[in-house]
């Protein structure tokens, strides 16, 4: 297969290097990519991801874990990155701000001077944070963003930001094969149950018999994208023999209130939890949902999963975890 650019990625007899893949989204890529034949090398430092997220694959003899951390240079035989190293939600990513846009920074100059040395392609996890606090609705790949460089979330946005900055000069200068995807709000099994995103949160708060937290009046409006459906268009740009660089928006666009989702959870999981309204956090954009209509057109791709039906899936694997 070709990427357009000249560059093979054929699939078997491959190993596919996946940062940050003993996190949630890395978990279910590597997951993927080993039912699609590859070998898979997957790289992480623990930082937010857990054995037990890859502990069903460890007894995969095309399956390898390394213990790194992307900051520092990296030198493996791959044939193709996907580079989801980053702590992904406000708890994480602010617990060390400085390390978190060295992620991103020096995390991806490593991991792109890797794929340059090597001549493979190389995705880039990227997020609809990049867009800010939009001032656009739905937000469209080619919107710049209304972010906030000096506030707390900065570390991860303008990380981020500069991530894509680098993919693309990566590939203007040194004709890297690059892919680009934005990623908006998704869940799904093996999401951290305390990093405070909110569908893992109601869910806990929900089999817990805690109060839900809500924010604001909770009718600011999210987009929730189910991993799988995540997965498929990642893979797919990936394997796609068109030159599919993106910027591509990756995301579910129907659009539910946090009460909405709040009232869900509630029902599918019986609680009797009482909703509990806190502050808005600093700079909490008010709607967030993607135009993935660029997508559908370049990769065939569009999600399947309803929220419906990825919310049974992901409160059986809560009920499953938390005992
Ligand atoms: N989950 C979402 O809704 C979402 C939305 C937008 C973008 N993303 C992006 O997708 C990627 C994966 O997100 P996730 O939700 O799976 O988060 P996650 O925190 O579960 O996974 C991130 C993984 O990266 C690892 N990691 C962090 N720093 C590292 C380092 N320096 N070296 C090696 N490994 C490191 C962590 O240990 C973890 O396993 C991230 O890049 C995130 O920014 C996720």
């Amino acid at each position: 297969m070709s990427d357009g650019n000249g560059f093979m990625w054929t699939r078997y007899a491959n190993t596919i290097l996946v940062t940050g893949g003993a996190g949630f989204i890395g978990s279910h890529i590597c997951e993927r990519l080993l039912d699609r034949g590859y070998e898979v090398l997957c790289v992480d430092n623990f930082y937010t991801g857990t054995r037990g997220n890859i502990g069903h694959l460890l007894s995969n003899p095309h399956f390898e874990v390394m213990r790194h951390d992307i900051t520092f240079p990296l030198y493996v035989q791959v044939s193709g990155i996907f580079n989801l190293a980053c702590p992904a939600s406000p708890i994480h990513y602010q617990r060390d701000p400085v390390q978190t846009t060295k992620v991103s920074v020096h995390g991806s100059i490593n991991m792109l001077g890797l794929a340059k040395r090597l001549s493979v392609p190389i995705l880039q996890a990227s997020t609809s944070e990049i867009y800010g606090d939009p001032l656009v609705h739905p937000q469209i790949e080619s919107y710049w963003g209304n972010v906030n460089t000096i506030g707390p979330r900065a570390c991860y946005d303008e990380g981020k930001r500069c991530a894509e900055t680098l993919f693309f000069d990566y590939h203007r200068q040194h004709k890297l094969p690059i892919k680009v995807v934005r990623i908006f709000n998704t869940y799904g099994p093996r999401m951290h149950p305390h990093d405070g995103r909110v569908v893992s949160n109601f869910i806990v708060q929900a089999l817990k018999g805690e109060p839900i937290s809500v924010f604001g009046d909770g009718l600011q409006t999210r987009s929730f994208c189910y991993v799988d459906d995540l997965v498929s268009a990642m893979v797919m740009m990936m394997e796609s023999e068109e030159d599919v660089r993106g910027p591509l928006n990756i995301g579910n666009p129907t659009e539910f209130t946090m009460i909405e989702l709040a009232e869900m959870v509630l029902k599918k999981t019986g609680s009797k939890s009482k909703l509990k309204h806190l502050p808005l956090p600093t700079d909490d954009p008010k709607q967030r949902k993607p135009d993935i209509s660029l997508a559908q057109k370049s990769l065939g791709w569009t999600p399947k999963t309803s929220l419906d039906e990825g919310l049974d899936r992901t409160i059986a694997y809560f009920r499953q975890t938390l005992g």
